[in-house]
């Protein structure tokens, strides 16, 4: 039976409005907690003495924070105080305390969506473009970009730092993520969370963990064995953290081993809490609440855009679920009542609060409150533009068709709206950018049909194409017609197709193809042409049927604003590639641990897709992409730590350092003619383990230049989580270095390990 949300909802939801004024942040001498001169700790135990019990819920209870046209009440208007964005949390006026108003993501600060009609920003490539970087450096200025436009937007909270691994390349999300590697991962999120509270901006990490799929995120369990999940999901994690040191983490919408993320003991108490020692505070994801009492006692602290989980079980009840959305306003009045018959205590309230109120000094956030402010998008543009520089990888060059020869004089460009802009993800974390969405299609099917258009925008490629290069003819085909597209293929010197595939939150792709005919015309137009260069705009990895027939594939991910200036920079030889692949690109779906995702036939109900609990069995454990590809010995289509180059690089003379942690000497070369960047990468092979990236390092070469460089090694990733913690078994560990997971030309054994 269909559902409406809108009916089903409307007359359920009955919500609580939390007055707030506008705040003064003056430092009074009757407010001895604006002292700056105490610690974060003593600052919020002086201001929480001084809170009443309701301000105290009302600070633990957050709002959807802006208005959801077409959604039932309360999600219909903004709540009173909110700039409009993802998340609203009333502050404390009276003893100076800001509201928290928190937008999405990492990408920029998003305003898709039913957000802030009119607004735009930076957006930057997405995630997964970053990642391919391999550049700490980067994902910080990055995140420093987009904490500092978020702060002159207004925004003390960007829902940023997402760090789920990529356990299947058809996840809707995975380009908001930074690939398959634990080591990759944490390190270029913790990198750009660090940047982005370097702004007084508070970052979350998200979502905390195992959150591997789109299809029934709200029911599925997340069943993975605990040393894996240690050694995979939750490093990549752990690593994060202890980089970026995040004020807030997320939890996941998922159930891991069959407990809901938000009230998750190991989780949030055990592990995050305990192991890590997180001073921070835990808020559940929007919707993602499922419990008072069990959330609350295993350590989430704030419910997030608590409408949603109304909404969701006003929705759920109608195909059976048991909570009532009264009961869901989980920690609004049940929260209440909960504190009063003792089942959760009075204690465990005053940690949520001064979880929050810690971080909100520790951060900056009450010192240098976020107000509407000027933006410096020239800086910002340049930021993004050479974000998505780098985060091209050059696939396939036969020939070195690439960069376009000055002799091409007529260039055919096919395909993907190029000549309108680039293709960016959606969902939440989807960023309108300067001049504003170029052209947006309807989403026909899936979950994300309720709140996302497939969108264009940015920098038009061809427009860009055509300026850098001003001796020849760019001329431009749609694609729709394949007469006419193999027609101005057969009369070019050279021809690029633009090929995209969107994806978004709420849903995965069924499998790796590309889609909307897109082989075909690719197809069709080599055959025209063999001096085809496609240029990807894809979320994931996709199938490449046409891989032999083409000259060369440049992957640009979703490249942001200023995208298509940055695949112009690529084509024209003005920018050397330098991006390798963050995640395995399979060769098919049968190669990978669930060759069909879990859950995918199930029925759904709208907005929040499948509503009857199932498992996601993670057999490959900790054996994550490239891992489970050597586990299995299968070859795919282009591995891990991929990606070529205008010039071409030689590896000798590897040789370890003395002392600890294990340490690497590598000389690299460039052998070619032009100058570039190689990424160094070292592996480590535990006895009888699969291999793991354990570090690597940027190597910017003239041509004809060679250089030593250092590789550290980070220990965990080669190491065994046991109760005891991390430990590394005495052995020989196989080592080697090369510029990718399947291209290691320098090997060696090293002792590792107590003796
Ligand atoms: C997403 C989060 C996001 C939140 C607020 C959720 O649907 O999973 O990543 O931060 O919405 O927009």
């Amino acid at each position: 039976m269909p559902i409406s949300p809108r009916k089903t909802a409307a007359s359920l939801l009955v919500l609580a409005t939390v007055a707030s004024a506008s705040a003064s942040y003056a430092a009074e001498p009757a407010r001895p907690w604006m002292n700056t001169k105490l610690g974060p700790d003593e600052r919020a135990r002086l201001l929480q003495h001084e809170m009443t019990q309701d301000e105290k819920l009302a600070l633990v209870r957050g709002k959807f924070g802006a208005a959801f046209a077409g959604a039932p009440p309360p999600l219909d208007k903004m709540p009173e105080g909110a700039i409009g964005s993802a998340g609203y949390v009333s502050g404390v006026p009276r003893l100076g305390l800001p509201a928290l108003q928190e937008s999405d993501a990492g990408l920029g600060v998003a305003n898709g969506g039913h957000m802030r009609p009119g607004d735009e920003a930076t957006a930057l490539p997405s995630g997964l473009a970053t990642a391919s970087s391999w550049n700490p450096a980067l994902a910080r200025e990055a995140g420093v970009m987009i904490g500092a436009e978020a702060h002159a937007k207004g925004f003390n909270v960007l829902l940023a730092g997402a760090a789920n691994l990529t356990r299947d390349p058809r996840n809707g999300r995975n380009f908001e993520y930074a690939g398959e590697d634990p080591l990759l991962s944490g390190v270029m999120v913790g990198e750009a969370i660090a940047g982005v509270q370097s702004a007084h901006v508070i970052s979350t990490t998200k979502h905390f963990a195992i959150n591997a799929q789109e299809t029934g995120r709200n029911v599925v369990s997340s069943d993975i064995d605990e040393k894996a999940l240690r050694e995979s999901d939750l490093l990549a994690f752990e690593i994060a953290i202890q980089r970026g040191q995040p004020g807030a983490v997320m939890s996941g919408y998922n159930r891991v081993n069959g407990t809901y993320a938000s009230e998750s003991p190991y989780l949030l108490s055990q592990v995050l809490k305990g192991d890590w020692r997180f001073p921070g505070w835990v808020m559940s994801d929007w919707g993602g609440v499922h419990s008072t009492v069990a959330a609350a006692n295993a350590g989430l602290d704030q419910q997030s855009g608590q409408a949603f989980d109304q909404l969701r079980a006003g929705i759920f009840m109608q195909a059976g679920g048991k909570t009532t959305p009264a009961e869901a306003d989980f920690f609004g009045a049940p929260l209440k009542e909960a504190l009063a018959k003792g089942a959760v205590s009075q204690a465990r309230l005053d940690d949520m609060v001064h979880r929050i109120l810690r971080t909100m000094f520790d951060k900056g956030v009450v010192d240098h409150p976020a107000a509407s402010a000027p933006i410096d998008r020239a800086a910002h543009a340049a930021i993004a533009r050479r974000a998505a520089q780098e985060g091209i990888v050059l696939l396939k060059n036969d020939g070195g068709m690439l960069p376009l020869a000055a002799s091409a004089k007529r260039i055919a460009v096919i395909g993907g709206h190029a000549d309108v802009g680039v293709l960016s993800g959606g969902g939440s974390s989807q960023v309108v950018p300067y001049g504003g969405a170029k052209l947006e299609l309807p989403v026909t099917k899936g979950v994300a049909a309720a709140f996302s258009k497939i969108s264009y925008g940015g920098v038009a490629p061809l427009k860009a194409l055509t300026e850098a290069s001003p001796g020849a003819s760019v001329t431009f085909a749609s694609g729709q017609d394949l007469a006419e597209a193999t027609a101005l293929a057969a009369k070019s010197d050279v021809v690029i197709v633009f090929a995209g595939k969107w994806q978004s939150e709420g849903d995965d792709s069924a499998d790796l193809s590309l889609g909307d005919g897109q082989d075909a015309l690719i197809a069709a137009v080599a055959k025209a042409n063999r001096k085809t260069v496609v240029v990807l705009e894809t979320g994931n990895p996709v199938a490449m049927p046409w891989l032999d027939e083409v000259g060369a594939v440049v992957e640009a991910w979703y490249p942001g604003s200023e995208g298509g200036a940055a695949i112009a920079d690529v084509l024209t030889g003005k920018v050397n590639p330098s991006g390798k692949l963050p995640m395995t690109f399979p060769a098919s779906e049968t190669q990978l641990p669930r060759p069909k995702i879990d859950g995918a036939d199930m029925p759904t109900v709208p907005f929040f897709g499948v509503f009857q609990p199932f498992s996601a069995r993670y057999v490959e454990g900790a054996d994550v992409g490239y891992r489970w590809f050597a586990r299995t010995k299968a070859k795919p289509l282009f591995p891990f730590g991929y990606g070529l180059s205008y010039t071409r690089f030689a590896y000798a003379k590897l040789a370890t350092v003395p002392g600890k942690p294990l340490t690497v000497s590598v000389a690299v070369a460039n052998t070619g003619s032009r100058a570039g960047v190689e990424i160094a990468q070292l592996y480590v092979t535990p006895p009888g383990g699969t291999p793991r990236l354990a570090g690597w390092t940027r190597v910017p070469l003239k041509a004809g230049e060679r250089k030593t460089v250092r590789i550290v090694a980070e220990p965990r990733t080669y190491s065994e989580h046991t109760e005891k913690g991390w430990s590394l078994a005495s052995g020989g560990y196989a080592i080697a270095v090369g510029g990718s997971s399947a291209d290691l030309p320098l090997t060696a054994t090293a002792r590792l390990g107590a003796r």
